[in-house]
C-alpha cells in the first residue's frame, strides 16, 4: 500500500477520536496528524496540532508541510448547537468545507472525506426509506450548510475533478466520546443515565423515531467509502447510509432488557421540531450497491454493546478512584 499522509480536521469530536484511532491503525500513527481547534491534553500522542479548519493560511501551511494526501474534514457545528448560534454555524460548516476544498485542488491533495448527515432533509422529504435522489428542503441552518456542502462537493469534483467523498451519517452512537450537541446526542445520554441513576427524561417525543449507527459501523463505512476505486464512486454529493432506526420509547424498551429497572419520561423541547422534520428510516441502496456497504449493528446487538462498554468504562474508573 502507498504511503498515505493523512489530516483529520476536528479530531478530538465525538467521530474524529475514533476514526483517528482506525486511521492510525490502517496507515501507521506516524502517517496520521490530528489537529482540533482546541489543544487537548489528553493527546500528548504522536501527531496531535492545533489547526482552526477557519486559518486557511495556517491549513494551508500544513497541508505543505506534512505532504498531506487525504483531509477528513470534521470540524462543524451540529443541529442543536447550530440553532442556537447560526451565524457561527454557517461559517464553520460552510467556510471550513470551502477552505478544504479550496487547498485540496491547490496542494492536489489526491482524497478528500467530508461528512454529509440526514440533516439534508426536512418536513418535504420522504419519511421512510427516503430516497438518495428526493426533495430536501432542509429547516435547520445545520441542515442548510449540510445541503450546500454536499453542492460544493460536487461541483469540486466536476470541475476541478477533486476525489471528494461524502456520506449522510445518521445520529451516531458511541461510548468513547462525548457528542458534540446534536439532535440524535439522547440515544447516547439516555446509556449514562440509565447506568447512573436508571432514570432518563428524553428532550424527545416517545414516537420521535430517528435513522441512527452505531460508531463502530460508521468507521468502517467511513475507511470502506475512502478505499474503494475513484471508477466506483457515481455519487459526488453525499451517499446515503442506513444503520438501524428506532424511537426513545424502542431504545427505553432495549435497554429495559438489560437493567429491568430503568424508566424514562418525556419533555420535548425545541430538538424535537428538528427531530420530527428528519425521515425515520433511510433507503441506502446506492452506497451497498457503488462500494458494498452493509451494516452490522442492529438495536439489540448495539444496546447489549454500549452497556457492556460503559459498565466495563465505569468499573476502570471506581477502581482508578
Ligand atoms: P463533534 O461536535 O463531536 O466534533 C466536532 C469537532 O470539530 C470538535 O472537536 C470541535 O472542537 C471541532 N471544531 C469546531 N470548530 C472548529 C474549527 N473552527 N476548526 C477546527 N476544529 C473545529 O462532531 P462529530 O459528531 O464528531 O461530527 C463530525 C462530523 O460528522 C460533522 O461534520 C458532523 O456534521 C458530521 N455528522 C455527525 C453525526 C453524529 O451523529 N455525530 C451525524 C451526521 C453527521
Ligand atoms: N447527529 C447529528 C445531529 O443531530 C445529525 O447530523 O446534529
Amino acid at each position: 500500500m502507498k504511503n498515505e499522509r493523512i489530516l483529520v480536521i476536528g479530531a478530538l469530536g465525538q467521530i474524529g477520536r475514533e476514526l483517528t484511532m482506525a486511521l492510525k491503525k490502517l496507515h501507521g500513527v506516524e502517517n496520521v496528524i490530528a489537529t482540533d481547534r482546541v489543544d487537548s491534553q489528553a493527546d500528548e500522542d504522536t501527531g496531535f496540532r492545533v489547526l482552526d479548519v477557519l486559518d486557511k493560511a495556517a491549513f494551508s501551511a500544513l497541508v505543505k508541510s506534512e505532504g498531506i494526501t487525504q483531509i477528513y474534514m470534521l470540524a462543524a457545528i451540529l443541529s442543536a448547537t447550530g440553532e442556537k448560534n447560526p451565524q457561527l454555524a454557517w461559517n464553520v460548516n460552510m467556510q471550513g468545507l470551502l477552505n478544504t476544498l479550496d487547498i485540496a485542488v491547490e496542494q492536489k491533495v489526491e482524497k478528500v472525506f467530508w461528512p454529509s448527515s440526514i440533516g439534508v432533509f426536512g418536513p418535504l422529504s420522504p419519511k421512510i426509506n427516503c430516497p438518495q435522489f428526493t426533495v430536501t428542503e432542509p429547516e435547520t441552518v445545520y441542515g442548510i450548510s449540510k445541503c450546500a456542502g454536499e453542492y460544493w462537493c460536487n461541483y469540486y469534483h466536476k470541475k476541478y475533478g477533486l476525489d471528494v467523498r461524502s456520506v449522510r451519517y445518521p445520529g451516531l452512537i458511541s461510548y468513547k466520546a462525548k457528542p458534540g450537541g446534536g439532535t440524535t446526542d439522547y440515544a447516547i445520554d439516555i446509556f449514562h443515565a440509565a447506568i447512573k441513576e436508571a432514570f432518563y427524561n428524553c428532550y424527545l417525543e416517545a414516537d420521535a423515531t430517528l435513522p441512527m449507527m452505531y460508531m463502530p459501523d460508521a468507521i468502517n463505512a467511513t475507511l470502506k467509502l475512502m478505499q474503494v476505486t475513484k471508477e466506483k464512486i457515481t455519487i459526488r454529493t453525499a451517499y446515503n447510509l442506513s444503520g438501524m432506526s428506532f424511537s426513545p420509547a424502542q431504545i427505553a424498551k432495549a435497554i429495559q432488557q438489560h437493567i429491568p429497572e430503568f424508566k424514562i419520561c418525556y419533555t420535548p423541547d425545541f430538538r424535537q421540531e428538528i427531530a420530527g422534520a428528519w425521515p425515520q428510516s433511510i433507503d441506502d441502496s446506492y452506497a451497498k450497491a457503488d462500494w458494498g456497504w452493509s451494516p452490522e449493528y442492529n438495536l439489540q446487538t448495539m444496546v447489549k454493546d454500549m452497556l457492556h462498554n460503559l459498565h466495563n468504562i465505569s468499573e476502570t474508573e471506581v477502581q482508578k478512584n
